[in-house]
């Protein structure tokens, strides 16, 4: 019987959408495989390159799950045997057109009792978003079987800047002594393979060890130490990004005085303050490594 697959995307650079295509290339060499692919999208898209403001002042909605009016979700067919939810993350948390559509009614009622994957290609933070996502999606009754995510390799000091040269410079590089932002060429290389170990289990109809197959096949990035930056940095976000909302919502001019002190305070932090607590958080991650390692095994994170 033929297999029908629904990849979701919503990409700004073409990164993630070039992730999704490489993904898919299998399937899309077999004839019993039909695949469709759909961009979901909000009715005002976000800019790219992004400017300097806007980047910003997309802060407090990302943090705290507020949605943005959505195009009507409307897939070519209802029925699908998987669907693969591409989607990026934005200050820890879930971008706001993903979070939009896990949250729209149609797509609330489609995606219930569907098999799902999800695809990320990030910085390298990601963890809270994942989790975020996760629960969504089984809230909303779906079987989340997979979880693909591909990260910048640069050191977090570097990815920082070169990804705001890449997303509000509209260069991606390598800049100067700058390297390449975004997911390796190669990594991306890697990912019709991954999409052969998905083509299996759908084939087989039986994800229970899709999972642990995706890990062992370096199909997750992940990092102890950004993991426990990440945490304390998601927390903090939150008392920002609710400080904000009570000054002006999305685009209000009123709030941008606000969203300039953020982003100061952000960079303060990274580049200035953060580099210290990255040693305690080494440090906890090595003191913790045995714990956090079988935690991210349970979830399958981790081989
Ligand atoms: C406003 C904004 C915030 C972002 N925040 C994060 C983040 O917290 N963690 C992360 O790993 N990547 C972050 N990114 C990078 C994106 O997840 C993604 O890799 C990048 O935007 C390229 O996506 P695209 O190829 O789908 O357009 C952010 C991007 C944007 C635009």
């Amino acid at each position: 019987m033929k297999k029908h697959v629904l990849v979701l995307v919503y990409s700004q650079t073409g990164q993630l959408k070039q992730m999704a295509n490489n993904l898919a290339k299998p399937w899309l060499e077999q004839t019993d495989f039909e695949v469709d692919f759909y961009e979901y999208q909000p009715q005002n898209d976000y800019p790219f390159p992004w400017s300097s403001d806007a980047f910003f002042d997309a802060f407090p909605e990302s943090r705290l799950g507020i949605t943005c009016p959505m195009k009507a979700f409307e897939p070519p067919h209802q029925n699908y045997d998987l669907v693969v939810l591409a989607y990026q993350v934005w200050y820890l948390s879930p971008s706001i057109p993903v979070w939009s559509l896990l949250n729209d009614r149609a797509f609330k009622s489609f995606i219930q009792n569907k098999t799902v994957v999800t695809l990320l290609g990030v910085r390298n933070m990601w963890v809270q978003a994942h989790y975020q996502v996760q629960k969504q999606l089984r809230q909303s009754g779906a079987m989340h079987v997979g979880q693909i995510v591909m990260t910048d390799p640069a050191p977090n000091l570097v990815s920082v800047y070169t990804v705001i040269l890449w997303l509000i410079g509209g260069k991606q590089g390598p800049n100067g002594i700058w390297p390449r932002s975004g997911v390796p060429e190669q990594r991306i290389a890697e990912l019709p393979k991954l999409g052969g170990l998905i083509q299996e289990a759908l084939i087989q109809n039986q994800f229970d060890a899709l999972q642990s197959r995706i890990v062992e096949n370096k199909g997750v990035d992940i990092s102890f130490v950004l993991k426990t930056i990440e945490f304390n940095g998601y927390r903090i976000f939150g008392v920002w990004a609710k400080l904000i909302r009570k000054i002006g919502q999305a685009g209000d001019k009123r709030r941008l005085w606000a969203i300039h002190v953020f982003k100061y305070y952000l960079l303060v932090m990274i580049y200035i303050i953060a580099p210290i607590p990255s040693v305690l958080f080494w440090l906890i991650g090595k003191i913790f490594y045995f714990p956090l390692k079988a935690h991210l095994k349970s979830i399958q994170l981790l081989k």
